[in-house]
């Protein structure tokens, strides 16, 4: 039957606390491995489509190029330009392309045509961002967070900003990774209610962004109009003033607190320039461990 009996990766909570720490460690051992010029390439032949129903740079080019460093090929999908935009059904398709590559990562609007894809695929699923989560960002995140600062176990992380996926997605790191994630979001912009109720314990709701970054260790925030919502710019933007990430926010958090963002980010909406080039900002280092972090969960899927 066409139907899938292996791992796929769309949340992070389909990895357990254990593998999720093992990814982490992986990916910094691949990134010095790469760095020192070893060669390493697991992959030969293998395969990874691409679909993407939005726009990317990160996670295109990370995927891309993460699969040619392990020896492997990645073949990228648009749907306007394959049977996906003429209307074949997604359970078709994912049942078509499983059985010619070895992995498919997708990034769609809807959740639902994710997990439609992976209960039809014979091989490993990867969720390059839905409008619900987007957990390849928190591999690279936690691994940032891990090469700065060590264990985040314990840790207060502040999001700031909108419920949005990747709002999720810290909410669900909260729990993989056992920190204290406080939410700063406009009344209207919370994050998804059942998911706060599964994580319950970790994760707050608050609506002064100054107080949520009380003793923080690390801020995190992202654009206040994400893919799909472009009508919304104007509105939002009046909204979402007052949850800037400055240097007022900033000034609250512990002394070595880090920020980060998935980027792209808007200099002087969701952040101040001022905090985004500043000193405790890592988005580079977060951008650059897509790749590494990426590398890692190919590995995991792909390798027996
Ligand atoms: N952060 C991120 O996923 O970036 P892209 O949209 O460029 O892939
Ligand atoms: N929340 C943003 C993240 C982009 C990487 C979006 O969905 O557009």
């Amino acid at each position: 039957a066409d139907q899938t009996h292996c791992r796929h990766f769309l949340s992070l909570l389909d990895l357990s606390a254990e593998e999720a720490r093992g990814l982490i460690a992986r990916g910094t051992e691949l990134k010095r491995m790469l760095k020192s010029g070893e060669d390493y390439r697991p992959f030969p032949n293998r395969t990874l489509a691409m679909i993407f129903e939005k726009s990317s740079t990160r996670t295109r080019v990370s995927f891309e190029v993460g699969m040619v460093q392990l020896g492997g090929h990645a073949l990228f999908l648009s749907p306007r330009d394959t049977q996906l935009g003429r209307g074949e059904p997604i359970e078709d398709s994912a049942r078509v392309l499983s059985r010619m590559v070895d992995a498919v990562m997708i990034r769609t609007f809807d959740h639902d045509i994710v997990e439609r894809f992976a209960a039809n695929s014979r091989v490993p699923v990867i969720n390059g961002l839905t409008d619900r989560l987007h957990p390849c960002q928190l591999l690279a995140d936690m691994q940032t967070y891990y090469e700065h600062r060590g264990d985040i176990r314990g840790r207060r992380v502040t999001w700031i900003g909108d419920g949005n996926n990747m709002c999720h997605s810290f909410m669900e790191a909260a729990q993989v990774f056992d920190f204290e994630l406080r939410i700063a979001c406009p009344e209207g912009f919370d994050p998804d209610p059942d998911l706060l109720a599964a994580v319950q314990g970790r994760c707050s709701i608050l609506r002064d962004p100054q107080e949520a970054a009380e003793g923080a260790d690390l801020v995190v925030t992202d654009v206040w109009a994400s893919m799909g919502q472009e009508e919304e710019q104007a509105k939002r933007e009046a909204l979402f003033a007052p949850f800037q990430v400055d240097e007022a926010v900033m000034s609250r958090t512990a002394p070595d607190a880090l920020f980060m963002h998935c980027l792209p980010a808007h200099r002087g909406e969701e952040v101040a320039a001022s905090v985004i080039d500043g000193p405790r900002s890592v988005v580079w280092d977060e951008a650059e461990n897509r790749l590494h972090a990426q590398k890692a969960l190919l590995e995991f899927l792909l390798l027996p």
